[in-house]
C-alpha cells in the first residue's frame, strides 16, 4: 500500500513560514494535485515528501512507515522536475537506466524495464540520441521514462509541463492521465495551473500562503468552493464577486442588495442568510450562470438586472461579455449566436440556484 499522509507538517526557513501545519492524506493509487499561486508552499511540500527538504515539525508517512528520518533514496519514490534534469552527455537509454544500474539491477532486468517504459511512452526510436537532440516534449517523456523504470511506490511531479508550449502541454497532460490509468501509481502533482489541477486530479489540494484552503474532488472544488479565494482561483474567467448587503423585505424575503443590483435569494437559503441581515456579504456568480434575459427561461423581476455591455469577446464556441452597472464590472459567458452589440443596454438574469455568498470578513462560503 502506498498512501502518503502528512500530519501537522510545518516548514520554516528562518522567518519565512513556507508551509503552515499541513494535514492531508493521499490514498493508494490516487492522483493528487497540489495547486496554488506562486510562493504558496507547493514545491516545499513536495520536496519534504521526497526527503529533499527537512521537516521543521510534524510527520510524513508513506505506506505504514514514518519517513521523517528516511533518506530520499530509501523512500521508494521518484520525482519529475520542471527542468527534466537529464544528464546531457548520456544517451536516452543511459539516462533511463542510470538509476537502475546504480541500484545493481541485472542487465536483462534493466533492458526489459527500459524497453517496456519506452513502449509506454512511445520513445523507442529515440533511445540512442542524447537529450540535446530531442524536442522539449520528447525530453519530458524521457524524464518520465526514467521515473517509470524504477517502479516506485509514489510519483512526485513538480510542474513537469510548464516548459512546454500550450499545445504540447495539452497533449502531455492527456498522456499523463493515460499513464496513471495504466500504472495506477500513487501520484502527487504540483502546479499553479488550475486547468491542469482540474483535469488531472482525483483529489485537489488548494494552498495559499502555506495553508491548505480546501481538499476535494474537482467538481466539488468548482461547485462548492470553501472560501472566496478558492472560488476566485478555480475557473476562468474567474467567478464574479459583488459586494452587497443582505436586506429583509416584505415578510420573509431576503435580498442581496448592492444598489444597482438587487436579487432575491431563493427561500431555501433563508436560514443561513438570516444572521447576515443588514450586514455586508460578497455575492458570487460564475460567468456561465449569468444569462441574457431574452434567452433565459428562468427570468423573473427578482433575478434580472439591467447592465451595459462594455466589451464583447467572441471566442467562437462562446462569447464573453464584460458588463457594467454602477461601479460593478462583471463577465458573462453566453452563446455566440446571441445578438448583442457593444454599449447596448442588456437585461441579464442570474441563475440563483448556482449562486455563492461569502462572509465579508472571514471570506468563508455561506452558500
Ligand atoms: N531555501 C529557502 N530559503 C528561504 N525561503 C525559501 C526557501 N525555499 C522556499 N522559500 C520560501 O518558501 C515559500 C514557499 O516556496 P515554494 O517554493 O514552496 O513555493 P511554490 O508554491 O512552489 O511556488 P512556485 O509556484 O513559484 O514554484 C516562498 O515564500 C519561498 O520564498
Ligand atoms: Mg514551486
Amino acid at each position: 500500500m502506498s498512501e502518503v499522509t502528512l500530519k501537522n507538517v510545518v516548514k520554516r526557513y528562518d522567518k519565512v513560514l513556507a508551509v503552515n501545519s499541513v494535514n492531508f492524506e493521499i490514498r493508494d493509487r490516487e492522483f493528487c494535485v497540489i495547486v496554488g499561486p506562486s510562493g504558496c508552499g507547493k514545491s516545499t511540500t513536495l520536496r519534504m515528501i521526497a526527503g529533499l527538504e527537512e521537516i521543521t515539525e510534524g510527520e510524513i508517512w508513506i505506506g505504514n512507515k514514518k519517513v521523517n528520518d528516511v533518506p530520499p533514496k530509501d523512500r521508494d519514490i521518484a520525482m519529475v522536475f520542471q527542468n527534466y534534469a537529464l544528464y546531457p552527455h548520456m544517451k536516452v537509454k543511459e539516462n533511463m537506466s542510470f538509476g537502475l544500474r546504480l541500484r545493481g539491477y541485472t542487465k536483462e532486468e534493466i533492458e526489459q524495464r527500459v524497453s517496456n517504459a519506452a513502449n509506454i511512452l512511445d520513445i523507442n526510436t529515440l533511445l540512442e540520441r542524447i537529450p540535446k537532440a530531442l524536442s522539449g516534449g520528447q525530453r519530458q517523456r524521457v524524464a518520465l521514462g526514467r521515473t517509470i523504470v524504477r517502479k516506485p511506490k509514489v510519483f512526485l511531479f513538480d510542474e513537469p509541463l510548464s516548459n512546454l508550449d500550450a499545445k504540447l502541454r495539452l497533449q502531455m497532460r492527456a498522456e499523463l492521465k493515460k499513464l496513471h490509468e495504466r500504472l495506477q501509481t500513487t501520484s502527487i502533482y504540483v502546479t499553479h495551473d488550475q486547468v491542469e489541477a482540474m483535469t488531472l486530479g482525483d483529489k485537489i489540494v488548494i494552498m495559499k500562503d502555506g495553508l491548505i484552503q480546501q481538499i476535494a474532488d474537482p467538481i466539488t472544488i468548482y461547485s462548492k468552493p470553501a472560501n472566496k479565494f478558492v472560488a476566485g482561483f478555480i475557473g476562468s474567467p474567474a467567478m464574479n464577486f459583488i459586494d452587497c448587503q443582505v436586506v429583509k423585505k416584505n415578510n420573509n424575503e431576503l435580498w442581496l442588495d448592492e444598489g444597482k443590483i438587487q436579487v432575491k435569494a431563493p427561500e431555501e437559503y433563508n436560514d443561513v442568510l438570516m444572521p447576515y441581515v443588514d450586514k455586508p456579504v460578497v455575492f458570487g456568480m460564475r460567468p456561465e450562470d449569468i444569462v441574457d434575459r431574452l434567452y433565459s427561461s428562468i427570468s423573473t423581476p427578482d433575478n434580472t438586472v439591467m447592465v451595459t455591455v462594455d466589451v464583447i469577446e467572441p471566442l467562437g464556441n462562446e462569447t464573453l461579455l464584460h458588463l457594467t452597472t454602477g461601479k460593478n464590472l462583471f463577465i458573462a459567458r453566453v452563446n455566440p449566436y446571441n445578438q448583442i452589440k457593444m454599449h447596448q443596454s442588456l437585461e441579464i438574469t442570474f441563475d440563483l440556484s448556482k449562486m455563492h455568498v461569502f462572509d465579508k470578513d472571514t471570506e468563508l462560503a455561506i452558500i
